[in-house]
């Protein structure tokens, strides 16, 4: 378990994000590692992941919850390599949180686990926000329709009376 904690920190240091998603168990040939994916497609990923994490969290798969951790960091590190657009503090700022998850998730603590992920969940709206996509609410599932995690109806400001 601690294994994720560490993971993450490599994951999240700067400098050490490549070697990190290069150690990878299924590497891309290295031709097909020349081409970057779209960030909508590295974030359509983050997406899953964090509905994975929490779903894996809420049913103490702790295994599986690491596993997708794992991958959601390796997202967001993709999301500051690939992407020069992207400020790299929006993503290093991430890290405080994935590790306050990580530490939930070796310690099997349900409660750390639900009050971590929402602050992980506040860094992805911070980053949208930041980067003029406000409309891209990401939140902790609540029963809404799939994907559960995000929220479609207009922020309340700009709701018509
Ligand atoms: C460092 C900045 C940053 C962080 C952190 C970040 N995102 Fe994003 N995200 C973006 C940007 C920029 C876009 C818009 C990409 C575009 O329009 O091409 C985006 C788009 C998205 C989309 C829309 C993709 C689609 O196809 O509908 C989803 C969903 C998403 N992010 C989920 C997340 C989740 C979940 C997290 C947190 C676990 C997160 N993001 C964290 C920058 C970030």
């Amino acid at each position: 378990m601690t294994l994720t904690k560490w993971y993450v920190v490599l994951a999240m240091s700067a400098g050490a994000v490549t070697s990190a998603i290069a150690q990878s168990d299924f590497p891309a040939s290295p031709s097909a590692k020349q081409e970057a994916p779209r960030l909508v497609e590295v974030m359509g990923m983050a997406q899953i992941e964090h509905l994975k994490l929490w779903y894996a969290g809420k049913a103490k798969n702790w295994d599986l919850a690491a596993y997708e951790l794992r991958q959601l960091t390796n997202s967001l590190a993709e999301a500051a390599i690939f992407y020069p657009a992207v400020p790299v503090s929006n993503v290093t700022t991430m890290k405080e949180p994935l590790l306050a998850v990580a530490d939930a998730i070796a310690t099997g603590d349900e409660r750390k686990f639900a009050a971590s992920m929402r602050v992980l969940t506040d860094g992805c709206n911070v980053c949208h926000t930041s980067m003029g996509r406000g409309f891209i609410a990401i939140t902790v599932p609540a029963g809404g329709q799939p994907p559960a995690n995000q929220i479609f109806s207009p922020p309340a400001a700009s709701r018509k009376k």
